[in-house]
């Protein structure tokens, strides 16, 4: 009797005002913490302004639906203080013209609701990745250690499972497998939205460094005296500021060497390094990149650590990679806390991950025991918001630790699955599952197919003439989504391989050389998993993975 009573009302309260045929005004005052606004993802944005008091308090962009509901997100409506508040609503696109906005299905189906019902509904939901409970995920963002908790912030869409509104989600995790989900920890201002960043600790205090996209991009800082639960943005933001439209992601870090904070962000093409004694003002050293390494696209997402004595500069370029689209590549050389000098000639490229599906690497700050971690966004911008999940899209790649070696003239990266990831290696088993690692050891050249019994499959192959190692997911499953998602990835093996490790995921394969010469990411989409192995010129294990 009483819910029927709420829902009645609930549907009363929720009857929009037509004020053109693109605006509309929704008075919500009814009892419930969100307010669902269904979702159709082929439609054209609405902006909502959220106004409570007479104050505009939030505006958010929604693809509110037109004709179908493919999911609704959760507005919540109790964190302003009061019970009612008022939505003003604009539409764009054609569909206000040839169907009435008053009839849209979002008037219908919107509702009042004291939960928001999070349980996993997707097939393709990785089991061991880290992935947000419900919309858009791209890069990892602000990760750091302390106290025995990895921090993982990331570009979150609260409202929408493809990418806009960008804020910092969160989650933690003691063992960087077994991820919680914590709530929304930076959102947008009335300078920008959110975009990708760092943090820092100093003393109690965590310290987030993130760029304000606003009408123009600005570096802006925010402090968490809450171990980097919430956080309270600086007075006097932004703190650095040019005349460069692509201009972000700060990475900071304490440099000893110096005796000062770094800060090194993405300007263009090029990478700029400040420095400063108190996190606030900051000093512009250099810039580094003018025809080093890969220029196919904008440079994202650097970072810059020192490893065995030599100093790695990570640079994320989109588009660029190898295969098309986004990668990570990366140069080697000394920093002396104003400069970078690589020790490559400047023709030289290094790409960190040989496959189509690795971007936005960057590292913890603080990881235990020096270790260098860090994460890859498991996907590409060509095809990421066409990928077939809806509840949520996209994951992180499994944390990977960072090494060096030598090959020939050259210094590289090693890449290796973090140590953590071995612990939940369980049972051998016979044949792959969704959810499993194959360990594969190499005779000479080598061949793994895996296929389900849809007659979808996937090649790896290692030529160790050619010295390749090679994926193929062009008949891997749900393919037609993009065009550029069909390919084959090939990686320089830079020497012979031993052994190499397979995990896969449900929608992820990364594949590494066990010593960590080789790493190569790749997404697939099989529409049964994949439960058949054979392999030619070489032996495989297989071990579930469970969590
Ligand atoms: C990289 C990137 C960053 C930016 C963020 C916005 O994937 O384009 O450069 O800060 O995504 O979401």
């Amino acid at each position: 009797m009483v819910a029927a009573t709420l829902v009645a009302l609930g549907a009363a309260a929720l009857t929009p005002q037509m004020l053109s045929d693109n605006h509309a005004m929704l008075r919500v005052s009814v009892d419930g913490r969100y307010l669902l606004l269904p979702v159709q993802e082929k439609e054209e944005i609405a902006h909502l302004r959220v106004v409570v008091d007479n104050n505009l308090v939030q505006t958010l962009n929604v693809r509110l639906a037109v004709d179908k509901v493919d999911y609704f997100v959760p507005l919540d409506l109790k964190r302003y203080g009061s019970d009612k508040a008022l939505v003003d609503i604009t539409f764009h696109g054609d569909r206000r013209t040839t169907g009435a906005v008053k009839d849209f299905a979002c008037w219908r189906e919107m509702k009042v609701s004291d939960t928001f019902d999070t349980t996993n509904r997707e097939r393709f939901r990785p089991a061991y990745h880290h992935t947000p409970e419900y919309g858009w995920m791209n890069d990892p963002n602000g990760m750091f250690y302390k106290d025995g908790v990895w921090h993982l912030y990331y570009q979150l869409n609260p409202y929408g499972s493809m990418w806009e509104n960008m804020t910092w989600g969160h989650s933690t995790s003691r063992d960087l497998i077994h991820w919680q989900a914590e709530p929304i920890a930076i959102e947008p201002d009335a300078i920008g939205t959110i975009f990708s960043g760092s943090c820092v600790t100093r003393g109690d205090d965590v310290v987030a460094f993130y760029t304000t996209a606003g009408q123009n991009q600005t570096q802006s800082m925010a402090i968490s005296r809450d171990g980097g639960m919430t956080f309270d943005k600086y007075d006097n933001n932004p703190v650095i500021t040019a005349n460069i439209p692509d201009f972000r992601d700060p990475k900071v870090f304490w440099n000893a060497d110096i005796n000062r904070w770094n800060l090194i962000l993405a300007a263009g093409q090029e990478m700029h390094i400040y420095s400063s004694a108190d996190l606030t003002d900051w000093r512009f050293e250099s810039a580094f990149g003018k025809e080093y390494g890969n220029h196919g696209g904008v440079w994202e997402c650097p970072d810059l650590m020192k490893i065995d004595g030599k100093w790695v500069l990570l640079c994320n370029i989109n588009p660029g990679g190898p295969f098309g689209g986004s990668a990570t590549q990366y140069f080697v050389g000394n920093f002396d806390g104003h400069k970078f000098t690589c020790e490559s000639m400047p023709k030289v490229t290094k790409w960190m991950d040989y496959g189509k599906d690795h971007y936005a690497t960057v590292s913890f700050y603080n990881a235990p025991a020096g270790r260098h971690v860090v994460l890859a966004w498991m996907s590409n911008w060509q095809y990421a918001n066409q990928v077939p999940t809806k509840q949520f899209r996209s994951a992180n790649s499994l944390p990977r630790d960072l090494g060096l070696f030598t090959h020939g003239e050259e210094t590289y990266l090693s890449v290796k699955p973090s140590p953590e990831v071995d612990a939940i290696r369980g049972a051998k088993v016979k044949k792959p599952t969704e959810a499993c690692e194959i360990v594969v050891d190499i005779k000479s050249a080598m061949e793994l197919t895996l296929a389900n019994a849809a007659g979808e499959k996937v090649i790896l192959s290692y030529d160790p003439q050619a010295q390749t190692l090679s994926l193929d997911r062009t008949r891997s499953g749900q393919t037609a989504f993009s065009e550029a998602f069909p390919c084959v990835t090939v990686a320089p093996t830079h020497g012979s391989l031993k052994q190499l490790r397979v995990f896969i995921d449900r929608c992820s394969i990364e594949v590494f050389d066990a010593a960590g010469h080789v790493a190569m990411t790749n997404l697939v989409f099989p529409t049964a998993p994949y439960d058949n192995l054979s392999v030619k010129g070489g032996k495989a294990t297989i071990y579930q993975l469970s969590i």
